[in-house]
C-alpha cells in the first residue's frame, strides 16, 4: 500500500524523486537530486495536475492508481510543457483515452509537437474557472515563467496554488513533502541556484506573475520542484521577488581562470584587499573547478562581480568565455563590475572582456587591470586599487 499523500482537501501529492540524474538540462549539477512534482485532485471530477519525467512513469501510474483505483481521470491540467513535467502526457493519454487536457493557446501546439496528441483539449484563458465538486479552480496566465505557455492555477476552496516551476527549487524530497514536516535547510540555497540557473533571464515576467497573484489568499504552494510550501510561503515568495528584481546583498564574487597560478595570484590579492576594506562576503570561484551553476547563484546573490582571465591563444580563457555567455543570457541587472587579466606576449583577454562589460551594462568600478607574465609591485598596487574601488561602491550603497 502506498504511503499517505494528502496535502489539503482532496489534493494529493504524487511526485517522484530523481536521484540519478547528474546534470539538469544537461548543465546544472544535482547534488541533492530533484523532484518532479505532480498532484492528483480526487474530487467529483478527478484532475491530474501536470505529469512527471517519462522515466518514472511506472511508479507514477502506481501512485495514481493507489489513490483512485480504476476510476477514470477527467482532466489533465498542464501548467508547463518542459519535458521534466510534460514527459508522461502521451502515456497518460494512452491509459486514460477520455481524459481532457487543460491548457492555454500556447500549450496545445507544444503537446502536438512533442507527443503527437491533438484531441481532447480544453482551452482556458486568464481568470476562467472550473468547479470540480469540493474544489473550485481559477486559471492564471503567467507567460514566460520561463516558457511562453507557463500558467498557474489557484484552488479557491482551500487556497492551494499550483505554480508550475514558479517557487520551485532543486533537491529531491527525502521522506516528507510538506515544508512543515521536514528539515528545509538545504532547499534555500537550492532555490537560489534553481532560480538563477533556470528562470534567471525572466525577472520581468516573474514580477508580472507575482503582481497578478498579489491579494490571492494562498495558504499552500504546490510547485513542480521541491517541497510543498505552507509554513514558509512568505519566505519563498520573498526569495522569488528579490531574485526577479535582481536585488543583491553586500558582497563580491571573484570568478577567475588560471593555468599556472599567476592570474590566481591577482585574484588572491584583490580578495585580501577587499577583506581589509571590510567586505565580509567574498566568494572566490576558480572557473576550472566551480561549476557555473554555483557561480551564477552567487552572482544573483551578491552586488559585486570581479572577473579575471588569462589570455589564451589571443582570446579570453575559454572557461571564462563560457561563464560570460551564461551571465549575459540571464540579463542580470545592476551589478558592479571589475575586470582583471594577464598575458605572456600580447594582451587580449582584458580587451575582449570589455565587450562583455558593455553588453552586460554593469557599472565598471575602475579601469580593467592587466598583468604581464607574473606579479610585480605595480600589479599588486593595481589589484589593491581595483578592490578599493569595489569596496567603496558597496560602502556608498550602504550609506
Ligand atoms: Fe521544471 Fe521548466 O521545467
Amino acid at each position: 500500500m502506498e504511503p499517505k499523500s494528502i496535502i489539503k482537501g482532496k489534493v494529493n501529492y504524487i511526485g517522484v524523486n530523481d536521484r540519478s540524474k547528474y546534470l539538469f538540462e544537461g548543465m546544472w549539477p544535482l547534488p541533492y537530486g530533484v523532484s518532479y512534482n505532480s498532484y492528483l485532485i480526487d474530487d467529483e471530477k478527478v484532475v491530474l495536475v501536470d505529469t512527471v519525467d517519462i522515466n518514472f512513469f511506472e511508479v507514477y501510474l502506481r501512485k495514481i492508481k493507489s489513490i483512485i483505483g480504476d476510476k477514470p481521470i477527467d482532466y489533465l491540467l498542464i501548467h508547463h510543457m518542459e519535458p521534466d513535467h510534460s514527459g508522461s502526457i502521451r502515456l497518460i493519454k494512452e491509459h486514460y483515452p477520455n481524459i481532457t487536457i487543460i491548457g492555454n493557446k500556447q500549450t496545445f501546439g507544444m503537446i502536438e509537437g512533442y507527443y503527437g496528441v491533438t484531441d481532447g483539449e480544453m482551452l482556458v484563458k486568464d481568470g476562467d474557472e472550473l468547479t470540480l465538486g469540493h474544489h473550485k479552480l481559477r486559471f492564471y496566465m503567467t507567460p514566460m515563467v520561463h516558457w511562453p505557455e507557463t500558467m498557474m492555477t489557484f484552488d479557491e476552496t482551500d487556497g492551494v496554488l499550483f505554480s508550475g516551476d514558479g517557487f520551485g527549487c532543486f533537491g529531491a524530497l527525502d521522506g516528507g513533502f510538506i515544508d512543515n514536516r521536514i528539515n528545509t535547510d538545504k532547499y534555500w540555497d537550492e532555490m537560489i541556484r534553481y532560480y538563477s540557473n533556470i528562470v534567471g533571464k525572466y525577472g520581468g515576467p516573474v514580477q508580472k506573475a507575482l503582481q497578478k497573484l498579489m491579494g490571492i489568499p494562498v495558504t499552500t504552494i504546490c510547485s513542480t520542484h521541491g517541497p510543498v510550501w505552507s509554513e514558509h510561503i512568505n519566505k519563498v515568495i520573498d526569495i522569488y521577488d528579490r531574485l526577479s528584481r535582481y536585488e543583491a546583498e553586500d558582497g563580491v564574487v571573484i570568478a577567475y581562470g588560471s593555468m599556472y597560478g599567476n592570474t590566481e595570484e591577482m585574484a588572491e590579492a584583490i580578495a585580501r584587499e577587499l577583506s581589509d576594506q571590510g567586505v565580509k562576503n567574498i566568494v572566490m570561484h576558480n572557473v576550472s573547478k566551480s561549476n557555473a551553476s554555483y557561480i551564477l547563484a552567487d552572482i544573483f546573490r551578491y552586488k559585486g562581480l570581479i572577473i579575471g582571465s588569462p589570455t589564451y591563444s589571443n582570446q579570453i580563457y575559454p572557461e571564462i568565455e563560457s561563464l560570460l555567455s551564461k551571465i549575459l543570457i540571464r540579463e542580470i541587472k545592476g551589478r558592479y563590475l571589475g575586470l582583471f587579466g594577464s598575458f605572456t606576449w600580447a594582451g587580449a583577454a582584458v580587451k575582449r572582456m570589455g565587450e562583455f562589460a558593455e553588453k552586460s551594462k554593469f557599472e565598471m568600478v575602475s579601469s580593467p587591470i592587466e598583468m604581464k607574465q607574473s606579479m610585480k609591485d605595480e600589479n599588486y598596487q593595481q589589484c589593491y586599487e581595483l578592490a578599493n574601488a569595489m569596496a567603496k561602491k558597496l560602502k556608498n550603497d550602504d550609506q
